[in-house]
């Protein structure tokens, strides 16, 4: 594709200029992920990246959220988001003042928020989690706090599936990933139908009954893990649909197989608005310093605990 090779020569050329770093995330589209991507991972991973990063200028090829956290771990630099539409229906899903109204409510447990969760609640955050460290978090905060239930927000179904893992007692929210939810069993049982020796990897923000009928849970990282180490013949797996074309390349002989839900708004990010992004220096994300400072805490504990 001559129009998509020109585009990602033109934005890997401004990027030096800028000297700016692109942090990708996994449900960005292939042209994004390996032709501009420096860094590219799970959100775990990319809020890693972010506090490490050298670079003047973090051009967040994500949802907002994202930029935010990068916000939050790297206060000097110059944040960016191509769409500052591209939003998440989990963190839209509770506010602030909801979770300050849960705390009045359940004094004295420690508060655990997914990532994907505006700075706003990340400031109201005792410590933060990913679907990859959520189990350990919870056990880590019941045992630090010395008590045997602790707040995790604000994602129902993940709060299930780590309620699932552990005896630590779990309050959750019910906000959901209106991607996710909209995975069925029956998807699952059609896919093992047409293909039985398929194997099937769901997203921990799928509802409990898709990571019972699955045979692995993880995060997209993990996912990628999984797929890359086992090289399994076929696999379904249950997330956002630009993770298999992703992986693909890595990996020719696994075959990619099942149903493709979009998140309309990692998709709102292009190459084309990616090369505005950096040659308008467009969209700046910025968090007011003292919510920043708050929220960085729950953030910076979260990537300081042993992996
Ligand atoms: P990961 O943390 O597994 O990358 O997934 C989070 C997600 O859904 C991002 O929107
Ligand atoms: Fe949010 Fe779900 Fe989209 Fe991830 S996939 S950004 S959790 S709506």
């Amino acid at each position: 594709w001559p129009a998509q090779a020109a585009l990602i020569s033109e934005i890997n050329a401004l990027k030096k200029q800028r000297d700016a770093v692109i942090l990708a995330h996994n449900y960005m589209t292939p042209e994004i992920f390996h032709g501009v991507g420096d860094y590219v991972g799970d959100s775990l991973g990319l809020a890693k990246e972010a506090a490490k990063s050298k670079a003047k200028v973090i051009v967040q090829a994500g949802v907002h959220f994202m930029a935010e956290t990068s916000k939050i771990l790297s206060p000097e630099k110059t944040v960016l988001i191509p769409d500052l539409r591209a939003g998440c229906s989990l963190a839209s899903s509770i506010t602030g003042a909801d979770v300050r109204l849960i705390k009045q409510r359940y004094p004295g447990l420690p508060v655990i928020t997914y990532v994907n969760t505006t700075a706003d609640v990340k400031a109201e955050t005792d410590i933060c989690c990913t679907s990859a460290n959520a189990v350990q978090i919870v056990e880590w905060a019941a045992k630090e706090w010395g008590v045997d239930r602790v707040i995790l927000i604000p994602d129902e179904y993940l709060a299930r599936n780590v309620a699932a893992q552990t005896t630590v007692g779990i309050i959750a929210w019910k906000g959901h990933c209106e991607v996710h939810k909209r995975f069925t069993v029956q998807d699952i049982a059609d896919m093992r139908d047409a293909w039985p020796d398929a194997e099937v990897l769901a997203h921990p923000e799928c509802p409990e009954e898709i990571l019972r009928a699955a045979d692995f849970a993880g995060s997209t990282a993990a996912m990628t893990d999984y797929v890359e180490q086992r090289k399994p013949k076929r696999v379904v797996l249950i997330t956002e649909c630009s993770m298999a074309s992703n992986i693909k390349g890595d990996v020719p002989e696994v075959e990619f197989v099942g149903p493709c839900n979009l998140c309309p708004h990692m998709k709102r990010i292009t190459l084309e608005n990616i090369r505005d992004c950096l040659l308008n220096m467009q969209f700046e994300v910025t968090v007011p310093e003292e919510m920043a400072e708050r929220a960085r805490l729950a953030v910076q504990r979260m990537i300081d605990l042993p992996p």
